[in-house]
């Protein structure tokens, strides 16, 4: 499987990392890039093919990456409709509709759209993916295996979950992350350095996670499990239940969502 990348930036360069570390020879693997700078590190740091010719790396591939920002897809599409003969597209461009993919793309209907998130950039990344029916098993397959490089994966049958999933594991980690700054700066008003505070909330929730993520249990139960009655724990749930912090959660979630269908009506506008 040859597979050339349509932008070489954050994500294209997580996933060949992955593809690279999981034994794909970096001859497989060429990037279209315009921006100079950015050929070079690719070439220097991956020795793959590193190009600003969308012809020549579509050309010898069967598998085309889009991993352009969702506002230069468009403009790509154009690009690459001449020349798409028998290939797998797979999008990762956040928020762009396959159907509006498609019509770019003058019909062509054998793609796969895909949501990653950032830890990606760690291999820990989770990767939600939606199939057009053009898209045989095959594709498929060849589309989950790439991802499965940086993480884990899931499908979805419904194009509009792909609004679901960028408002959870898409703009999760941002969650994640501003529970944890709120961590910290409680952990450094009680007095902790702040070199402590971040060891002792990072680890925490590296820790939680590992836990929930290895147990057969809920997360609910795993939390009944660490709130004994009149204790610590049990007097700090207590104060997040009385601020109604899950129904602010749920709230955030479901705001982002409908940004996510919004951008989507947006960005899939032109014709
Ligand atoms: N980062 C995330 O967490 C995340 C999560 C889910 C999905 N995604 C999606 O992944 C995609 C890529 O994100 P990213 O963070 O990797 O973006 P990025 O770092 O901006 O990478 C895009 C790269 O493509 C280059 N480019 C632009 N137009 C091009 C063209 N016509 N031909 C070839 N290369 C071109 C850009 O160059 P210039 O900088 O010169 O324009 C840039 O180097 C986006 O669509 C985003 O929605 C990202």
């Amino acid at each position: 499987m040859k597979i050339a990348f349509v932008g070489g930036g954050n994500m294209a360069n997580a996933i060949i990392g992955g593809l690279l570390q999981n034994g794909v020879s970096a001859r497989n693997v060429s990037v279209v890039e315009i921006d100079v700078a950015a050929r070079a590190r690719l070439k220097e740091q991956y020795q793959v093919i590193a190009t600003q010719d969308l012809g020549e790396a579509v050309q010898d591939a069967s598998v085309v990456v889009l991993a352009v920002k969702p506002q230069q897809l468009h403009r790509v599409a154009d690009h690459l409709r001449p020349r798409l003969l028998e290939h797998l597209v797979i999008s990762i461009a956040a928020g762009i509709r396959t159907i509006d993919l498609s019509r770019w793309l003058g019909g062509y209907a054998r793609i796969v759209r895909v949501m990653p998130n950032t830890p990606a950039l760690v291999r820990a990344g989770v990767s939600a993916l939606f199939a057009m029916p053009g898209a045989d098993a095959q594709d498929r397959q060849a589309a989950e295996s790439i991802l499965k490089s940086v993480g884990t994966t899931l499908w979805v049958d419904r194009e509009d979950l792909m609004d679901a999933v960028t408002a959870v594991s898409g703009s999760g980690p941002a969650y994640v992350f501003y529970v944890m700054e709120a961590m910290m700066q409680a952990a450094e008003a009680l007095g902790l350095s702040a070199s402590a505070a971040r060891q002792l909330t990072l680890e925490t929730f590296y820790g939680a996670a590992s836990l929930a993520r290895q147990s057969d249990e809920s997360v609910g139960l795993l939390r009944a499990r660490v709130t004994s009655k009149g204790g610590t724990t049990e007097r700090a749930i207590q104060s997040l239940d009385s601020q109604q912090v899950k129904r602010h959660v749920a709230e955030a979630v479901l705001q982002a969502a409908l940004r996510s269908r919004e951008l989507g009506d947006e960005l899939g506008k032109a014709d």
